[in-house]
């Protein structure tokens, strides 16, 4: 099957998995949830093909990384998730938990029927994202520059289930769990540092948020933590000073000559790629040329 098709089966499976519910309101308010671009289906499938199986715990994984971003919405308070109206938006935020509590609840019923081994995986990577969301959230409320609590959040936050996706593949294709493990952290972790850049370097139309919001939302990033290092006393209390405000143009706009001068935004993309490399190194022994890729274009991405 095309890798785009085996796509198509994954949105198949995870809206049959909802119409088997029999509650028309969830198919109708599933019907706006955008599907992403399943990075994490793409690495399950590039790992262990496409079997019934691989596309099932595909659809379960893309299920449970949908009701964490419902949820993360209402967290954060955002009206718009890839350009369209997030689901909060369009029904509240009541509506936004419950839908997302129904998408996880109904993976978990899925999983369960898998073998323990792959389930447990995936359970305790959630249970963990679940955390690194909090971390996210509470070192958001103060200006934070330890390079290494914001690597420790990330990697909960966003690594942790797409290491647990690479390490489902390698059982489901008979390879080494830890190897393809290391891949799937690294790339989770160059993918979220990305993700940090880019809230920085895209206009608000590509990001569909407006540019600079982490820093707005309380998140100092790696590029901000690379900035905060390198300032001067005076301008640390500056950029300290803008954390958490609605910043106007200028404001903005010496942030940016800031980062330029510092070359935070380099830096932190050459991070990325660090990470990108050892990931590779990881399961160098398997040439598998899709995983190659899929480091590739996640760290040459737009958006
Ligand atoms: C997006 O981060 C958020 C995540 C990757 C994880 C969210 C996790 C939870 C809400 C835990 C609950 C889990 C379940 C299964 C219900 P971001 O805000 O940095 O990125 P964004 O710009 O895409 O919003
Ligand atoms: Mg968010």
């Amino acid at each position: 099957m095309s890798n785009e098709n085996s796509l198509k089966m994954i949105d198949k499976i995870m809206s049959d998995f909802i119409s088997e519910l029999g509650y028309s309101v969830a198919d109708e308010m599933f019907l706006h949830v955008s599907s992403g671009k399943k990075l994490r289906s793409k690495l399950l499938l590039s790992i262990a093909g496409d079997s019934d199986n691989s596309l099932k715990i595909c659809a379960i994984i893309e299920l449970i990384h949908l009701a964490s971003l419902l949820h993360d919405d209402v967290i954060d308070d955002a009206d718009t998730r890839r350009g369209k109206p997030s689901i909060n938006a369009l029904f509240g935020t009541k509506d936004a938990v419950m839908l997302g509590d129904i998408l996880y609840s109904k993976a978990f019923y899925e999983l369960s029927k898998i073998g323990t081994q792959i389930s447990s995986i995936i359970s305790d990577a959630v249970v963990k994202l679940s955390i690194g969301e909090l971390m996210d959230v509470r070192l958001g409320e103060s200006f934070n520059d330890d390079s290494k609590k914001y690597m420790q959040m990330i990697y909960y936050k966003t690594a942790i289930l797409i290491e647990a996706t690479a390490r489902c593949g390698a059982i489901l294709a008979g390879y080494d769990e830890n190897k393809f493990g290391l891949y799937g952290k690294n790339l989770g972790l160059a993918f979220q540092i990305i993700d940090d850049v880019l809230d920085i370097t895209q206009d608000s139309i590509k990001l569909g948020k407006p540019s600079l919001n982490d820093y707005k939302e309380g998140k100092t990033t790696l590029p901000y933590i690379h900035l905060y290092e390198n300032l001067n006393k005076d301008d640390k209390e500056i950029l300290r000073s803008y954390h958490l405000k609605e910043l106007d143009d200028n404001q903005k706009a010496w942030i940016k000559q800031k980062f330029t001068e510092f070359k935070s935004i380099e830096i932190s993309i050459q991070n990325a790629k660090n990470l990108g490399k050892e990931a590779i190194e990881a399961i160098s022994e398997y040439e598998n040329e899709k995983l190659k890729e899929i480091i590739v274009s996640m760290i040459d991405r737009e958006f």
